[in-house]
């Protein structure tokens, strides 16, 4: 998650037209009696929203006839680190507050914090808690730091980006009913460092609207970003309404929101996939008799991996063709006459005495192969690879598929190599099982899985890893008819993936798996925003 203008705190800043939606979608209106709501701003930056919960306050105090002061003093809360946007951030609003005609020295020092929300107390909770939450890489946040949220945060897990403890903590400061909306990176709907946090929502709270503007620039500076509008409400309800977008310029006085069935748990992939995933029809790969494993790990490649012309005379029953993934490029396995050099037999390590060149070669390497965290755990193994060789492997059909290929198409090895460390296999006795599954894995329907998912990538091709090949759900295959499946086995001999898409497609439509599952309703007629990139 990188933005162009990224600075230091992640500051960003947001355009008027989103902060006036954002209060909308929190009831902070200036027609409502706002004398006593209690509204926050963790991320104040220079007063986006701020200056605009000023204007809002001052109308309704107007309307309502409350002291708009005391009303400030008492309600409103604005924290931000970077000490040189709270400067802007205080003389903003003061500046705001006269123009309106009052005297900025009545308000309290208590309405601002120059400090980190994450570690601030306060004295009560909010009725409102909007804003946009830095988005910092985890690998950027601060080590000492990143213990301490450890402590503090049940959601900062995995890789989590420091936005995602905006929500939990103040989620926590929420009053009963209370809502929040902010403007944030969608990647937590569904990516592995969101699920703590879509956990405790589906758990404890209301999510009642997601808007996934992926495309469109809401931000006052051109970001790369991938941004959503999210509001919840601090009660329980079941439904949730969803838009989501792809278009650069979106008018939100004119979204078609759909009525999904709030989640649950944290698997929220069924808001994002027209079809659902748990449809009968769809099964895992491994409930097919598939079996998945990855290649070999040595250690140390240099001196495990070889070409065929440095062998130097090792004995031929101790290496086994390697296939690695920059053999698998074009239409066509490539292997470059690379081997791997198996320290194993019949399960166990081999005793060197019986292979005397490899003994001596492997000799020669005994500094470098020490090195191996493997060897240091265990010196008396100090050649073994970090992975054991099961040489059963090479001869077994498998389905090849490199972590970060770049290639569109998939590859079957008919039992000639060993898998290297940066290739996930699939394997399973029948070659043909094999094609068809591989024509599947080749098709739109799961590229549009993978990326629904949250699966990042690689120039639009997908990258598969065990995780991910866990997760997906491919069409079952005895379901298949015998003319399709001896199409897609043709398909994949030919490469075409025109014909595997039309049989994949077919297979959907015949079971009913992309049956639209959400009530489209109108959109609601006072959001008057618009957003352009
Ligand atoms: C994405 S900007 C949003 C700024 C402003 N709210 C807006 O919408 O234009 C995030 C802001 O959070 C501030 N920030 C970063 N870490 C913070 C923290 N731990 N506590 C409070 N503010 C923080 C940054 O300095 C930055 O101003």
């Amino acid at each position: 998650m990188e933005r162009k203008n990224g600075r230091k705190h992640g500051e960003v800043f947001t355009q008027l037209n989103v902060v006036k939606y954002i209060l909308d979608e929190v009831e902070y209106v200036s027609s409502n009696n706002l004398k006593k709501i209690k509204i926050l701003e963790p991320a104040s930056g220079q007063g986006a929203f701020a200056i605009e919960i000023i204007k809002r306050l001052f109308q309704s105090s107007k309307k309502y006839d409350f002291d708009f002061i005391k009303a400030i003093n008492e309600n409103i809360r604005l924290v931000e680190l970077d000490s040189l946007s709270f400067e802007n951030l205080e003389s903003n609003i003061l500046k705001t507050i006269a123009d309106l005609g009052f005297k900025p020295n009545k308000i309290q020092k208590s309405v601002f914090s120059n400090t980190d929300f994450l570690f601030k107390d306060f004295n009560f909770k909010f009725d409102c808690i909007v804003g946009n939450p830095p988005y910092i890489r985890h690998e950027i946040i601060d080590t000492k730091l990143k213990k301490e949220y450890k402590q503090m945060f049940s959601t900062f897990k995995y890789r989590a980006d420091l936005y995602v403890l905006f929500y939990e903590k103040s989620l926590k400061l929420l009053s009963q009913n209370g809502l929040l909306s902010f403007i944030c990176s969608n990647r937590w709907l569904f990516n592995q460092y969101g699920q703590p946090l879509r956990k405790l929502i589906a758990e404890k709270f209301h999510i009642t609207k997601i808007i996934n503007i992926e495309k469109a620039n809401v931000f006052d500076e051109e970001v790369i970003a991938y941004p959503c509008i999210t509001t919840i409400r601090n009660t329980k309800g079941n439904l949730t309404e969803y838009y989501e977008s792809q278009e650069k310029v979106i008018n939100i006085n004119n979204l078609n929101f759909e009525f999904i069935k709030s989640p649950k748990d944290e698997s929220w992939q069924n808001l994002f996939l027209d079809y659902n995933i748990n449809h009968s029809s769809l099964i895992a790969i491994t409930e097919q008799s598939f079996e998945i494993g990855i290649g070999v790990a040595t250690g140390a490649d240099k001196v495990y991996i070889k070409k065929e012309t440095e062998l130097n005379g090792i004995e031929r029953n101790r290496v086994i063709p390697i296939i690695k993934s920059n053999c698998l490029k074009g239409e066509n396995i490539n292997w470059d006459n690379s081997y791997v050099i198996n320290p194993f037999q019949n399960g166990e390590l081999c005793d060197l005495n019986d292979f005397p060149h490899l003994e001596s070669y492997l000799e020669s390497k005994k500094e470098i192969l020490l090195k191996r965290h493997v060897a240091k755990k265990s010196p008396n193994s100090w050649y073994k690879t970090i992975d054991k060789i099961k040489p059963d492997l090479q001869n077994k059909y498998k389905l090849l598929l490199p972590d970060l290929s770049g290639c569109k198409f998939l590859f079957i090895d008919e039992g000639n190599y060993y898998p290297h460390h940066n290739i996930y296999y699939i394997t399973h006795p029948e070659l043909n099982e094999l094609k068809i599954l591989a024509c599947i894995l080749m098709s739109d329907f799961i590229k549009n899985q993978l990326s629904q998912i949250g699966i990042r990538m690689n120039g639009g091709l997908p990258r598969f890893q065990t995780q991910t090949l866990r997760k997906l759900r491919v069409p079952q295959l005895t379901k298949l008819s015998t003319s399709d499946r001896n199409k897609l086995i043709d398909s994949y001999e030919k490469r075409n993936l025109g014909n595997i898409n039309k049989i994949v497609n077919k297979y959907c439509t015949q079971h009913r798996i992309k049956v639209m599952a959400k009530t489209v309703i109108n959109p609601k007629s006072e959001n008057k925003l618009e957003v352009i990139a």
